[in-house]
């Protein structure tokens, strides 16, 4: 029996934190765009970055969650009928997607908490700044976390295109493995 039909879908937690992310990732990319140019006057200026914060950090915890849970149980193996190009591609792609689902938040992190300021989670406690930075760190952590975002974006598309591709053009399980 091939490991496709011994492990034919990814668990069900994974499914559900990978859908979780996703949607974390993109809203927090759009909401981090448009909040940079609010002005003074308006209402969602203090509130938007605000949620930025608390929903970061949240998106956070879930990477580190899919992470351990990716650790204790293996994804399913790649399809047979996708060419080596496909595999490397994709593995290179998730690779970048995980580094970026703790790299991204831990910037915002430092940059955010580098004067002391600790993070208000949805105003049930703060999360504290735990060290001091220097002013090179803070200004390499904002750059990193403007780059990292945009350059994310491209990844998120060729990842999503890809797994569209499959489903639309391919008709293969790749996109239903990741889904019910
Ligand atoms: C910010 C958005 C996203 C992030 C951070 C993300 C992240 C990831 C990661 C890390 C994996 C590997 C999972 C693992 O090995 O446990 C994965 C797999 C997958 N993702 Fe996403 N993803 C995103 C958006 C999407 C979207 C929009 C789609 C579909 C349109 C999608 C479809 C899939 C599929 C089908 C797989 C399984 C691929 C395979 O079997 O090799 N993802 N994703
Ligand atoms: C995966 C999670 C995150 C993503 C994808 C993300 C994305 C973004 C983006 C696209 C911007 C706009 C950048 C620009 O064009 O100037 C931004 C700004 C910002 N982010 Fe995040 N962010 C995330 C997590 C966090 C976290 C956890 C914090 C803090 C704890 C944070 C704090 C900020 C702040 C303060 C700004 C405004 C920076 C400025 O005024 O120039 N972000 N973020």
């Amino acid at each position: 029996m091939s490991d496709e039909f011994k492990r034919p879908s990814f668990s069900l937690p994974v499914k559900i934190l990978h859908w979780l992310i996703a949607i974390h990732m993109i809203a927090l990319i759009a909401l981090g765009w448009w909040m940079i140019d609010l002005t003074y006057f308006s209402p969602w200026y203090n509130t938007a970055p605000y949620l930025h914060k608390a929903f970061g950090v949240l998106v956070f915890l879930l990477g580190v969650a899919l992470l351990v849970i990716r650790r204790i149980k293996a994804a399913p193996d790649a399809l047979q009928s996708h060419t080596r190009l496909e595999k490397v591609a994709s593995k290179l792609a998730h690779l970048i997607l995980f580094a970026s689902v703790i790299t991204i938040p831990i910037s915002g992190y430092v940059f955010t908490t580098s004067k002391g300021e600790g993070i208000s989670m949805f105003g049930l406690f703060d999360l504290p700044a735990f060290f001091a930075v220097s002013d090179t760190v803070r200004d390499f952590a904002i750059s990193f976390h403007i780059y990292a975002s945009y350059g994310l974006l491209a990844i998120i598309a060729a990842h999503a295109g890809g797994a569209l591709k499959h489903h639309f053009i391919d008709k293969d399980r790749t996109l239903r493995r990741m889904t019910w």
